[in-house]
Formats: structure tokens, C-alpha cells, sequence
């Protein structure tokens, strides 16, 4: 971008020197002065800027000079007055010089502009002091130095320039105290300070400034109190005093400004001091008073404020309950209430948002199929493999403001807050790196989890004892060139356990520069199974370089690793009481301590997908949310049924007494709403006695809810491998119509359809089973919609383990071929009641598709028929089914059947052709051994499924088979 605008620049340059050139030879015909040409030649010399062309007019509007790109803020424009002397002489009255990244330094030069009356010099790379010659400009009302290396003190002399009007110099490194003279300027509305190393107190003079409407002061090392006189400052409009070293209390003349409407005081030092008095401020859009030691409960007064859109209260020591006038408040954006003491329970205005309730429950504890010992997180990134396998879990939620997200293993993150300034349409919580990064394990930092407030990751169903834990950073959100881009400072807490381990902690500084890594190491006691790592953004570092809303933690990478050796897997380590809770105090405290609450959904985004949904035609039935909270019990816990990859579903009764689940999904599709909506409607056209059956859909504010037929017996995985108590003893007959049931539903996907869907991730657990024992298959057409999206949906773009093609990892895409090989790993596991992957042994996993090679190759296939049977099955119709799946599962696509052609096959209309088997296995006597231990090994793999048994029993059901189904959260209040 920047070239080409640089490109166009020197074009521009060129052809206006070319017209210059032909009209005037090198004559500058110029109302200027002569003394002002001169004075911006020095100015240009002295800030580094090299481009300006001098054989043109400066004045002239076409001047290339007179350069502006919004897209990227660039701006370049000398501005001239040129009606003096009855339009005779021009003066330069502004020089606007942005995002140049100009080396120089500022230059004394702008005095001999004498009608100058505004300097902005924002987001470049000048360094040295203010000069204090400035003082002597007679009608300056803005200097605008944002984003520089400027350092040394403010020139007293400033505070003669009486038309001042704006002073901005934020974000750079001025130091010392504050001159005192500043108080005498008669006109100031704003000054900018944030982000320097200013030191003193706020000189009491400055109550003179009565004229001021916005202050900023965040990021400096001020001291003492927030001064009493900001009372007399009843014009300000904002007033933000975020981490400026200044101590509380808030002096309570602040409830004189009833003008403000953005007031942001935070992590102030000093004593506890009761909620400010701001009942007068009728106009409050922002109100941000994190981390001030406030107590007492939330003053009823804050239910009036209506017009407030963020309301951030968090980490404060605020007590009692949310009083019930809050409800008021129910259209304020974002509201964070975290880091305080509050209790009570959580109030109806708040669980009637399905979103909240969604971030409320899933907070309560999680069941731990297993003992963990480490924890390991690529934040932002994808699953990292080395040798095919797995060494770090992805991270690629796109979260939001207030976000509770499971991964699919043993850990979950927070994260809350928003960027309340950036200009951004929507808010990114990821942020990935544009350039290479020459860091060993790049591929740990070329994403990054950005958060704006706090972000805390959890480990949890670890083995209890002390851990290493190894925070990896880099930061690659600022550049380590010469450019106003380096200049960002981003600082923030680390707490390990509760406890913080760093203050203030800089990526970049402890790197020592930009795109390198730095991995600071704790020790972690766990002992609640329970690990927390918390990153806290405490006001500090920079706030708008290189754009506005860069700030906050950023972390790259998390790996735990216990300080003991672990005790051997597959032995009694299982804890039978290992249900975690994440937060160990009583439910309804914890979630007002936790929970961010949030409403209305991402900023825009409601209005934007209700106003898409209105110009659709669904092909489907629509449902209002009310009428699904209505069926569900308001998305009761006790209805939840299941948590797949695309969301929580739940039971729900209709009046009418028909039955349905709802499937709550995600609503974080790559596509735009209109392609999502749209396909949802497509989906819903089809129409198969072997697909579960789409009623319609619900789009409401954020919700993006499918309501399906609901089915008797759940899921075919739980039928063949769950707990006992919901195996039904599937007997052949019923095993053979499941087979051919889910053959014609694939077919009709694949081949009859109008819209032809590969599904992507068919396995037992898609497969469900009606009264009748029919087979369904669900979740067709999502993955789609999902495209390439975060962790659970790309497993079901890759497919589960174990069904998963082995194309897929040659070449990335899929066709329906991979359906097929899946349909022939499903057909298997009908055949022997066996899961495609199980652990046996430590060293031995069981694949059911290796064992029916190998026993294929042998001759003797019937082995593999579920020992259930005992020999109550047609062994004509086993060994085609077997022989089927076979073919379906080789290696090589082409190879494989359609799945019209398995229909027929099944059906005993055509004959199986002969299986050619990939032969490049070994197929020694040994490994055959093993695996028939493996299959017989019956005890160990029921203590397994004993542990899912329970499980099940609490509520929540889960394929115990797939390496990647998510964990189910437990829904019992236990
Ligand atoms: C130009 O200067 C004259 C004289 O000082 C002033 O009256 C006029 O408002 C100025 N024009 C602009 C556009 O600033
Ligand atoms: C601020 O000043 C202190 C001492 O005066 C110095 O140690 C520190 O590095 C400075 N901070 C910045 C960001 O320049
Ligand atoms: C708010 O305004 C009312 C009416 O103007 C005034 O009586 C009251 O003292 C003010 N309250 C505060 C806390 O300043």
C-alpha cells in the first residue's frame, strides 16, 4: 500500500513538475512571501521532509502538497491564506504533515510562518524537544505532535501562545513536570498528554482552565491526587485519567461536570472511596472506572443512565446484589462487572439474553474424562504438529467482548473488554502477523490472542503438583523499522494462580525488539486440578500507534509442564471426583465475579443480521426466539442434550407437544450474514427420510439457531459404544438397515440433491436414530458454512480422527469420496460394535479399519462381527457389508464406490467388487497378535466406557469414541 502510494506521490510529483516546468521554467511564481518559501525549505530540511517540490507554488491547491489518503490516514497539506492585501500575499496558516514516519526533529523554524495556526505532525518519527521559540506564534490554536520520539520537558513559553486552543502531545516521550504556566492559557479545550513519562503533581494553576473540554492524561507517572479543583472544569466533555500515577480518591466536585459524556479513570492508587457521585452527568455515553478501589454497592442512581453504551465497573470491591432498577440499563452495549464482590443471583433481565445465559452456565465446572499433566496452546494459531502429531492445540476463536471458549481438550480461555476507540467495523480478539517471522517455532507466533481488557486461560483435570509454566511472547503488532509503527509500547500484568508474577511486563523491552520471542517461566502449584494464567491490561503503554486500539496482552503460546513425572498412563490415575470447577466459591457469586455481562451482541452486528434476514426469502420455516426460549425453558441446562462442533443443542417441547432440538451454533461464520442465512435456507430444502429433518431456523439479534426434529434414540455412537444402559443390543437385522439408511442418505447428498454437499465429517456420532431405529444423518451442509473457521469447526473440515481421509492430509480438499471412506470406517463399526480408534495398551492404539485388513488378508473376516451377535447374524450379508466397507476405505479414491453403487452393493443388487488391498503394510504375525489382544482386551476398554457411563448420566452425552469430540460440560449443579 504504502508503495503504491509512494508510487503515485512521485508520479503526481513528476507531472506537476512537468506542467511547472512548461508554464513557468523553474520561476516560482508564488503570493507567498519570500520569507516564507525560505522558512518552509528550512522546515522541510529540519523535520527530514525530502519531497517537497520548491519550483511549485506552495499555495497552489493542485500542488501535489496538498495530498490526503483516509484510508490510511496519510496526510500531506501545506494550507495558505492568500486574501491578504486585498488578495495579494498568501501566508502558510497550516502545515499538516501525517503517518510520514519524518526522521527529523521539530523544527524553531514554524516561527517564520508568523499567521501559522496549525502544526500537526502526527504519527511521524521525530525526536528532540519542543522548541521554545514556539511560544512566540501569535496565532496558533493547535499543535499536534501524536505518536513521535519527542522528549525533553514542555517549554514553559507555550503558555504565551494565548490562541491556543489544542494541545496534543500524546504518545511520546516528554518527561518532567507539568510548567505551571500552562494554567494561563486563556482558550484551551483540549490537552493531550496521555502516554508520556510526565512526573509532579497537576500544577493547581491549571483550575484556570476552565474552558477545557477534554483531558487526557493516561500513562504517565503523575503523583499525587486527582486534584480537587477539576470541579471548576465544568465545560469538559471527556476526561480520561487511566493509569496516570495520580492517586484516588475520585473528589466528589467531579459531579460538576455534567457535561461529560466519556469519563475513563482507572487503576488508581490510593485509598477504598465509596461510588462516585455522578447523578448529574445525565449525558454519560462511557463510563470506565476499573480497577479504583471503589466499595459499597452499585449506587441506584447508574439504573438512570440510559444513555450509556460501556459501562465498565470491573475490579473494583463493589458488594451486595445488582439492584433490580438495572434493568433499565438492559440497552447498554457492553457492561463489565468482573474483579468485584458482588453477589446474589444473576437478575432475569440479564439470562433473558440467551448469550449471557450461554456465558453464564458453561462457567460452572467441567468433567474430566482424564487426568491431564500439561497444557499446551498455540493462542490465536492453529494446531501445531510436529511429526504428525500434535504438540499444540489451536486457539482460533474469534471470541468476543465477553467470551467463555472450551477447547476441546483441558483448557478454556476468558476474555473481556472491547476496544472501545479503534474505528474498526468489528473488533478482532486474534491478531496474526503479516510478515515472516525468523523465530524458531514461527509458527507459535505468527497469530497471537490480543485481548482489551483480561484475558485468563484455565488448564483444568490437571494432575495435581507443581508445573513450569512457559508464557511465549513476541510482539508483532509494531515494526522495528524507523517508523512511527515502532513506537508502540505495549505493557501489561501477568498473574499466575491469582497471583501477580509480573507488573507492567513489555514484550518488545524483554525481547529485546519487535518479531522475537521471549518466554518468561513460572512455577504453578496446582492444587484443585485447576491452573489460571491471567493477562491484565492495567491502563499502560501506548493506545493509538501505529492505529487506534492497539493495546492490551497479547500472548503467542502456552505450555505447562509438570515439575514431576507423571503417573503412567491408562493406570488408576482416572480421579473418579475429578469434577473441576473451574471457580471454586457458590455458582451465582462466581458468575457475577467472572462474567462479563454483555448484551446486545457485538456492536452492529444485530441491526445488520436482522436487516439481512428481512430482504431473505427462507425456504424455511422461522421460529422467534421467544418461542424457542418458550420450548427449551429458556435454554434450561436440564434440556441441553449434546455439545458439538457447531454449538450446544438442546431439547425443547412446542405446545403442540411435537418435540425438537435446537442447535444453537456458533455465529461465527466466515460468510457474511446474507451467504449464511441463505444457506441455511438451502439446507433446509433438503429433504430425506435419512436426514434429520431441519423445521427452521431462528435469527435474532446475535442467535443463529437450527431447530431440528428431535430423535428417540440419540446417536448411533451412543447406541453402539456408550454406556451400557443405552446400548439397545442392536441385532443384525437393525445393524443392516442402519448400513443401507445411511448409504441412501449419503447418496441423496451426493447424487440426487440439488445442491450435492460433501458432508465433511460423517462418523457414528452424526448418525441418528429415530424410534424405529432409522438412521438420520445430521449436521450436513455446516460444514460449509463454516469454512476455515476456528478449532472445532476445522476438525470438521478436516473430519474426525480416525474417519478422516487420508487425502485429506496429501492434498487439503476433499470430494465426496471422503464421505465414502468414512461411510466405509461407520460400516465397520456396525459390523464388529467396535470403535473405529481405541487406546488398549500404552503403546498400542486399536484401528479397527488396520484390524479388518489385516484379518481381511487372513481370510477370516468374520472375526470382526461383534461378539454380541454371538452367531445370530446372515453371514452372506456380513461379508459383503464388510467386503463394502472395505472398498469404501481404500486408500486410493478412485477405488471407491459410489455411494449409489454401496446402496446397491448392500442391497444384494449388485456384486461387491473384489477388494484390492493397499498391500504396502507388513502384515506380520506379530502386530496381528497385538491387535487381536487389543479387540479382545474387553475389561479395559469398559472401565472406559464406565467413565463415560457417568458422565451420561449427569445429563450430558458425548461420543466417547472420537479423539476430538468436545468434552461435555456437566450440567448438574454438583
Ligand atoms: C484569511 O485571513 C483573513 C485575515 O486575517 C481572515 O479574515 C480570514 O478569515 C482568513 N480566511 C481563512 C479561510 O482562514
Ligand atoms: C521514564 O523515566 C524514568 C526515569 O526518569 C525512566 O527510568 C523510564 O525509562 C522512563 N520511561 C519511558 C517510557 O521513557
Ligand atoms: C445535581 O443537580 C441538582 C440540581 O441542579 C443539585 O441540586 C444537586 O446538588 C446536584 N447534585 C450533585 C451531587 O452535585
Amino acid at each position: 500500500m504504502k508503495m503504491i502510494m509512494a508510487t503515485f506521490f512521485r508520479f503526481v510529483l513528476l507531472a506537476s513538475f512537468l506542467i511547472a516546468f512548461s508554464f513557468t521554467g523553474f520561476a516560482l511564481t508564488t503570493l507567498l512571501p519570500h520569507d516564507e518559501v525560505k522558512a518552509l525549505q528550512d522546515i522541510a530540511t529540519t523535520l527530514g521532509k525530502k519531497d517537497w517540490d520548491f519550483n511549485i507554488d506552495p499555495c497552489s491547491r493542485q500542488h501535489p502538497w496538498f495530498l490526503a489518503n483516509p484510508q490510511n490516514g496519510y496526510e500531506n497539506a501545506v494550507t495558505c491564506n492568500c486574501t491578504f492585501a486585498n488578495s495579494t500575499v498568501c501566508h502558510v496558516v497550516s502545515i499538516i504533515l501525517k503517518r510520514q514516519s519524518l526522521p527529523g526533529t521539530l523544527s524553531p523554524e514554524f516561527v517564520r510562518l508568523p499567521y501559522i495556526q496549525e502544526i500537526a505532525l502526527v504519527r511521524n518519527y521525530l525526536n528532540g524537544t519542543i522548541p521554545r521559540e514556539w511560544g512566540l506564534m501569535n496565532y496558533l490554536d493547535s499543535i499536534s505532535l501524536l505518536g513521535n520520539r519527542i522528549s525533553g520537558s514542555i517549554p514553559k513559553e507555550l503558555a504565551n501562545i494565548t490562541t491556543l486552543k489544542i494541545l496534543s502531545i500524546e504518545y511520546n516521550q516528554l518527561s518532567g513536570n507539568l510548567p505551571l504556566e500552562l494554567g494561563n492559557l486563556p482558550r484551551l479545550e483540549k490537552m493531550f498528554l496521555s502516554s508520556n513519562n510526565f512526573t509532579g503533581e497537576i500544577p493547581t494553576t491549571f483550575e484556570r482552565l476552565t474552558t477545557l473540554k477534554d483531558f487526557r492524561i493516561a500513562d504517565n507517572r503523575f503523583s499525587g491526587k486527582i486534584p480537587d479543583f477539576i470541579h471548576n472544569w465544568t465545560n469538559l466533555n471527556k476526561l480520561v485519567i487511566q493509569a496516570s500515577g495520580l492517586s484516588g480518591p475520585i473528589p466528589s466536585g467531579i459531579s460538576f461536570l455534567v457535561k461529560v459524556t466519556d469519563l475513563r479513570i482507572s487503576d488508581l492508587n490510593g485509598p477504598d472511596m465509596a461510588f462516585p457521585p455522578l447523578n448529574n452527568m445525565t449525558n454519560l455515553k462511557i463510563l470506565v472506572l476499573r480497577s479504583c478501589n471503589i466499595i459499597g454497592p452499585l449506587p441506584d442512581y447508574l439504573s438512570t443512565k440510559t444513555t450509556l453504551k460501556t459501562l465498565d465497573i470491573s475490579f473494583n470491591k463493589l458488594s451486595e446484589g445488582i439492584p433490580s432498577s438495572f434493568s433499565s440499563l438492559k440497552e447498554v452495549d457492553h457492561l463489565y462487572l468482573m474483579g468485584n464482590k458482588l453477589t446474589g443471583p444473576v437478575p432475569d433481565w440479564i439470562l433473558q439474553d440467551a448469550d449471557n445465559v450461554g456465558t453464564v452456565s458453561c462457567l460452572r465446572s467441567f468433567h474430566c474424562h482424564k487426568t491431564w499433566y500439561s497444557v499446551r496452546i498455540n493462542c490465536g494459531g492453529k494446531d501445531v504438529t510436529v511429526n504428525g502429531s500434535k504438540t499444540f492445540d489451536g486457539d482460533t476463536d474469534s471470541a468476543g467482548p465477553a467470551k467463555f471458549i472450551q477447547s476441546s481438550t483441558n483448557w478454556a480461555f476468558s476474555s473481556t473488554g472491547h476496544y472501545i476507540d479503534d474505528g474498526r467495523p468489528s473488533d478482532s480478539y486474534i491478531w496474526t502477523n503479516s510478515s515472516r517471522l525468523s523465530i524458531t517455532n514461527s509458527e507459535l507466533f505468527m497469530n497471537a490472542r490480543i485481548s482489551p481488557i483480561s484475558l485468563t486461560y484455565y488448564g483444568f483435570c490437571l494432575g495435581n503438583g507443581n508445573y513450569t509454566v512457559n508464557l511465549h511472547f513476541a510482539e508483532i503488532m509494531f515494526t522495528d523499522d524507523k517508523t512511527y509503527s515502532s513506537l508502540g509500547r505495549r505493557v501489561f500484568d501477568i498473574y499466575v494462580q491469582g497471583k501477580r508474577e509480573l507488573e507492567d511486563f513489555n514484550i518488545a523491552y524483554e525481547a529485546r525488539g519487535v518479531g522475537k520471542a521471549v518466554v518468561k517461566k513460572f512455577t504453578a502449584v496446582v492444587t484443585n486440578n485447576t491452573l489460571e494464567i491471567r493477562l491484565y491490561w492495567g491502563g499502560k503503554g501506548t493506545m493509538d500507534i501505529p492505529d487506534k486500539g492497539v493495546y492490551g496482552p497479547l500472548i503467542s503460546a502456552i505450555s505447562v509442564d509438570p515439575d514431576f513425572i507423571p503417573p503412567s498412563e491408562g493406570g488408576k490415575s482416572i480421579s473418579t471426583s475429578a469434577v473441576v470447577s473451574i471457580v471454586a466459591a457458590g455458582a451465582f457469586v462466581v458468575i457475577l465475579l467472572m462474567v462479563t455481562l454483555w448484551w446486545r451482541g457485538c456492536l452492529g452486528r444485530k441491526s445488520s443480521l436482522e436487516r439481512e434476514l428481512k430482504g431473505l426469502d427462507l425456504q424455511t420455516g422461522s421460529f422467534t426466539l421467544r418461542q424457542i426460549k418458550a420450548a427449551t425453558n429458556n435454554f434450561d441446562v436440564a434440556n441441553k442434550i449434546g455439545e458439538g462442533g457447531f454449538g450446544p443443542v438442546y431439547k425443547g417441547f412446542f405446545s403442540d407437544g411435537t418435540i425438537i432440538a435446537v442447535k444453537q451454533l456458533s455465529a461465527k461464520s466466515k460468510q457474511g450474514n446474507r451467504e449464511f442465512i441463505n444457506e441455511i435456507g438451502m439446507i433446509s430444502a433438503l429433504q430425506h427420510p435419512h436426514l434429520v429433518k431441519l423445521y427452521g431456523c431462528c435469527v435474532e439479534g446475535d442467535q443463529l439457531l437450527l431447530v431440528y426434529e428431535y430423535m428417540q434414540n440419540n446417536s448411533l455412537a451412543r447406541v453402539l459404544f456408550g454406556p451400557e444402559e443405552s446400548q439397545l443390543k442392536l441385532d443384525w437385522l437393525s445393524r443392516h438397515k442402519i448400513c443401507v439408511g445411511i448409504a441412501r442418505g449419503l447418496a441423496y447428498l451426493h447424487e440426487e440433491s440439488r445442491l450435492k454437499i460433501v458432508h465433511r465429517d460423517i462418523k457414528a456420532a452424526n448418525v441418528l436414530l429415530d424410534e424405529d431405529l432409522n438412521p438420520k444423518i445430521s449436521d450436513f451442509g455446516l460444514a460449509k458454512l463454516y469454512e476455515e473457521d476456528n478449532t472445532h469447526i476445522s476438525t470438521r473440515i478436516a473430519g474426525t480422527y480416525g474417519y478422516m481421509v487420508p487425502e485429506y492430509a496429501m492434498h487439503g480438499y476433499l470430494t465426496e469420496k471422503a464421505d465414502v471412506y468414512s461411510f466405509g470406517i461407520v460400516a465397520l463399526e456396525i459390523v464388529s460394535g467396535r470403535s473405529n480408534t481405541t487406546h488398549c495398551s500404552q503403546e498400542e492404539s486399536f484401528y479397527l479399519l488396520d484390524w479388518a485388513r489385516l484379518l481381511k488378508e487372513k481370510g477370516s473376516v468374520l472375526e470382526l462381527v461383534d461378539p454380541m451377535l454371538v452367531s445370530d447374524f446372515n453371514k452372506e450379508q456380513v461379508m459383503v457389508m464388510i467386503n463394502v466397507a472395505l472398498l469404501c476405505a481404500n486408500v486410493s479414491q478412485a477405488v471407491r464406490p459410489t455411494m449409489s453403487s454401496v446402496v446397491r452393493m448392500l442391497e444384494g443388487n449388485s456384486f461387491v467388487q473384489d477388494v484390492i488391498l493397499d498391500t504396502s503394510e507388513v502384515m506380520d504375525e506379530r502386530k496381528l497378535e497385538v491387535m487381536r489382544k487389543c479387540y479382545l482386551q474387553k475389561e479395559e476398554i469398559d472401565e472406559d466406557e464406565n467413565e463415560t457411563q457417568k458422565l451420561t448420566r449427569n445429563g450430558s452425552w458425548t461420543s466417547s469414541s472420537s479423539a476430538v469430540d468436545l468434552y461435555p460440560i456437566n450440567l448438574d449443579s454438583d
